[in-house]
């Protein structure tokens, strides 16, 4: 299949990576949030990253307003009539998530392939809310989603064949290395990195080490770009925890329990970079 038009569900910071991605691949993009200052502020974060590019010599300034042109952004789900492939990021929230598929499923060409970024969610659950659940499968980006080489594809009992491979080409497109992952809790990436992060939560909580020696030992002691607190307050403590209370309802594995900590921070706000404070404070980046 040939795809020439992009729709994008949500344009938070995974959405509004994945269409900065398809457009500075060449791609017609189209990109929803529910209200205007939402979608201001996603399609705002692009413009600031293109222009950062522009500013280091990255980017001629002719591309940046090729790639602005191939971008366009609404509030209306019915601008995706027309899109070969539509990725959805919106919130870890299955209803909200199945109730945009039936939308797509009605709204999108019949031949359209739908994508969802769940990090964590059954993708079969979704794709049963739509009429072609062959057509459905997980395409898991990783964040900032411009930078990273990785797309984790999530393949079910219903997906056909014909969908995964032209999900295959659309991420090697993108410039991804493409992984497959079957539709189990988290998929390879986040079942890997889950135990990872909140192992460090419950050392920090049991007071075994400070943040920092934790920062310092996975990132000398094994060259991870952050350490796993680091990388929690920059992925967002919120979904972090969506992820592991998804992870622990289907597996009862107390592996995935979230610890007190993470849901105390979470109750009281502190999610992260998004927030100002996490496990670090953000007026000035913490480095590790
Ligand atoms: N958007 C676009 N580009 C960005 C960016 C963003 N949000 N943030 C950084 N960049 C670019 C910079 O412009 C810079 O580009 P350049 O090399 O062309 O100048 C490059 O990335 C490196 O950035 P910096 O020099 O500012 O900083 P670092 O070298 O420290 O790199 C980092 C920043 C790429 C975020 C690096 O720290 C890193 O790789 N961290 C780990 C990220 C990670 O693990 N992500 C996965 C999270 S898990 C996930 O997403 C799955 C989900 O389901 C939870």
């Amino acid at each position: 299949m040939e795809i020439k038009k992009v729709g994008v569900v949500g344009c938070g910071l995974m959405g509004a990576g994945i269409a900065q991605s398809c457009a500075q691949s060449g791609y017609q993009v189209v990109v929803s949030e529910i209200n205007e200052e939402l979608l201001n502020k996603g399609l705002g974060m692009i413009k600031t990253q293109l222009a950062k590019s522009v500013e280091k010599g990255k980017l001629a300034k002719e591309d940046e307003v090729a790639i602005l042109g191939r971008l366009k952004g609404t509030t209306n789900i019915e601008d995706f009539a027309d899109c070969d492939v539509v990725v959805e990021a919106v919130v870890e929230n299955m209803e909200l998530k199945k109730k945009v598929f039936a939308d797509l499923d009605r709204i999108c060409p019949a031949h359209a392939v739908l994508g969802t970024n769940t990090s964590c969610l059954s993708v079969t659950e979704i794709a049963m809310a739509t009429k072609r659940p062959d057509q459905v499968i997980g395409t898991h980006f990783f964040n900032p989603v411009p930078v990273m080489k990785l797309l984790e594809v999530v393949t079910t009992i219903v997906s056909s064949e014909e969908t995964l491979n032209t999900v295959k080409s659309f991420g090697e497109s993108l410039g991804k290395t493409v992984i497959t992952a079957k539709d189990t809790p988290a998929f390879i990436v986040n079942r890997l990195l889950t135990p990872l992060m909140l192992e460090a939560i419950r050392m920090l909580e049991a007071g075994l080490a400070t943040r920092e020696d934790i920062g310092n030992g996975m990132v000398l002691g094994l060259n991870h770009p952050m350490g796993p607190l680091t990388l929690a307050d920059f992925v967002g403590l919120d979904t972090m925890f969506y992820i592991t209370e998804a992870m622990y309802a289907e597996t009862k594995d107390p592996k995935f329990a979230a610890p007190l900590l993470l849901k105390r921070m979470v109750t009281a706000g502190h999610l992260g970079r998004k927030t100002g404070k996490g496990f670090y404070e953000y007026t000035r980046l913490a480095a590790s």
